[in-house]
């Protein structure tokens, strides 16, 4: 299999203060990577250093390859157009506009790549989340937390990304609709590449292919989903099974 996504030796500073030391990340074609760890750890730092979008006080160093191109020095703009997608933490919707003019924003890069029409891709977000055609007209800010979710991964997937990375995206929402938006992962990666950011580890690290624990700014652990999720250290201090510890990782 060949990597999507190779991240090596990537180290991230707020103000010279340091979030991320040294982190390697792979991404298999195909595959659902997650990357868990505690508040703080980095792990939203990591997902926006990979798409450009770390702000002004931040400074970044290390290899990103995106299907073997280097892509550490492009804007996001070029990112997005190359093939990457992010659904951020603060899920960044344009609340004065509407569901369908949100989704369509999402359809840049294949403008870009002068692909099939735009609206054919709508039409595939409608038959995903059907919820969001009934609401098309309805402005963004008016949605419900879950159909916020769906609003974003679907202006994401607007653009048919190769690699879809998703950060928290069952923060807030009900265990149902939390554990919905999960197995939508899953059936994701059938058309793309997946990095994954969950602070619910056990349901991440169920529909994922390998995983990685970042901690303090470090990747500490990392492997296949299966043997992380059977890993006595990370039961204990991630997937809410045995002894809780105060400070994970230490
Ligand atoms: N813009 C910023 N300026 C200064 N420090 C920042 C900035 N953004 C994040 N940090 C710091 O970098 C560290 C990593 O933050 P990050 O948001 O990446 O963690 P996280 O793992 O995503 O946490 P959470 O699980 O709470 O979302 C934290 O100590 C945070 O305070
Ligand atoms: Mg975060």
């Amino acid at each position: 299999m060949a990597a999507v996504l190779d991240v090596k030796g990537l180290q991230v500073r707020y103000g010279g203060v340091p979030a991320l030391a040294e982190v390697d990340i792979v991404v298999e074609q195909g595959a659902i990577v997650s990357v868990i760890g505690p508040n703080g750890a980095g792990k939203s730092t990591l997902l926006n250093a990979i798409m450009g979008i770390l702000p002004a006080n931040a400074s970044a160093k290390g290899q990103i390859k995106f299907e073997g191109a280097e892509f550490s020095g492009l804007s996001v703009e070029k990112r997005v157009f190359g093939g990457m997608s992010l659904v951020p933490e603060r899920r960044e919707l344009f609340g004065a506009m509407t569901v369908a003019d949100n989704l369509l924003l999402g359809a840049q890069r294949l403008r870009h790549i002068g692909a099939a029409n735009p609206m054919s891709q709508l039409d595939m977000i409608y038959q995903m989340f059907p919820r969001l055609k009934e609401r098309h007209t309805q402005f963004a800010a008016t949605l419900s937390g879950g159909e916020r979710q769906m609003l974003a991964i679907g202006r994401a997937l607007m653009a048919k990304p190769r690699l879809l990375m998703l950060d928290e995206p069952s923060l807030g929402l009900a265990p149902l609709i939390a554990q919905e938006t999960l197995n939508l992962v899953s059936r994701l990666s059938e058309t793309t590449s997946i990095l994954l950011v969950e602070q619910n580890a056990k349901a991440a690290l169920n529909v994922s292919d390998a995983g990685y624990v970042l901690e303090m700014g470090k990747v500490t652990a990392q492997g296949p989903a299966a043997s992380l999720a059977t890993d006595p250290r990370i039961i204990e201090a991630y997937l809410g099974v045995g002894k809780k510890k105060a400070n994970p990782g230490n």
